[in-house]
């Protein structure tokens, strides 16, 4: 039997149920609307965006937490730590991090326009700037340099306050990982996937299939 052609990006969940869900979900605060059409519009790398499901997801995930202090890696246009933010307690602080000055430039200006002063951006490497960090978070997104994550994860772990939560973004990398890897990058998420399974039996991981998948990790 002939095989299917690849079709890529490969979606993981249905589009038409994906449709139907968030035809029955909440609208998402308008500034993200804005960010999205301005992101779509104007940057080369849009598709790097999270979609609506995943923005429900993160926002969710964020008021059940509640948390005092977020940490990002990855912060492009600004759109997750939006999303982030949302659950935020009154006096708590989010810091995103960015390694390319344009994408600061532009997630400044969204923040400063929508009045997001709890968001503070460090410009500067992932993992050297994770490595200076000298407090604990509630809630960690890790959302950049993929074929580090593996680094990230054992510079994050200590990093999580008690119930805390690190969610780390495109672990089904389009569903390549369940296949023989054929570019570096699917073969490094294989790695990560994988190096999960050997952590130390105090934590508990999930891999969903939401977007692009992204694992859940917790202190049991
Ligand atoms: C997938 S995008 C993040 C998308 C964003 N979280 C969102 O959903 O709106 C990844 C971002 O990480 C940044 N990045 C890549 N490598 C990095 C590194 N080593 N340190 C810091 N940022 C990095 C990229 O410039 C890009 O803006």
């Amino acid at each position: 039997m002939a095989k299917n052609p690849r079709i890529f990006p490969i979606p993981i969940t249905n589009p038409v149920i994906e449709g139907y869900c968030l035809n029955h979900s909440s609208a998402l605060p308008p500034e993200l609307y804005e960010i999205e059409k301005y992101t779509q519009e104007n940057i080369l790398a849009h598709r790097m965006l999270s979609n609506h499901i995943q923005a429900h997801f993160l926002i969710s995930i964020s008021k059940m937490i509640h948390p005092q202090k977020i940490l990002e890696i990855g912060t492009f246009t600004g759109y997750s730590a939006v999303c982030l933010a949302q659950g935020l307690q009154r006096n708590g602080k989010l810091i995103t991090i960015e390694k390319q000055s344009q994408f600061v430039q532009i997630a400044q200006k969204f923040f400063n326009q929508y009045n997001y002063s709890n968001i503070h951006i460090i410009q500067g490497d992932g993992i050297e700037s994770v490595q200076q960090l000298q407090e604990k978070f509630d809630l960690i997104y890790l959302d950049a340099d993929k074929e580090r994550y593996i680094e990230y994860v054992d510079l994050l772990l200590p990093l999580l306050n008690e119930n805390a939560w690190l969610l780390v973004d495109n672990t089904l990398w389009k569903g390549l990982v369940s296949e023989e890897a054929k570019e570096p990058v699917t073969k490094k998420l294989q790695e990560f996937n994988d190096y999960l399974t050997t952590l130390h039996p105090a934590f508990f991981y999930t891999l969903l299939p939401i977007r692009d998948g992204i694992t859940l990790i917790t202190k049991k």
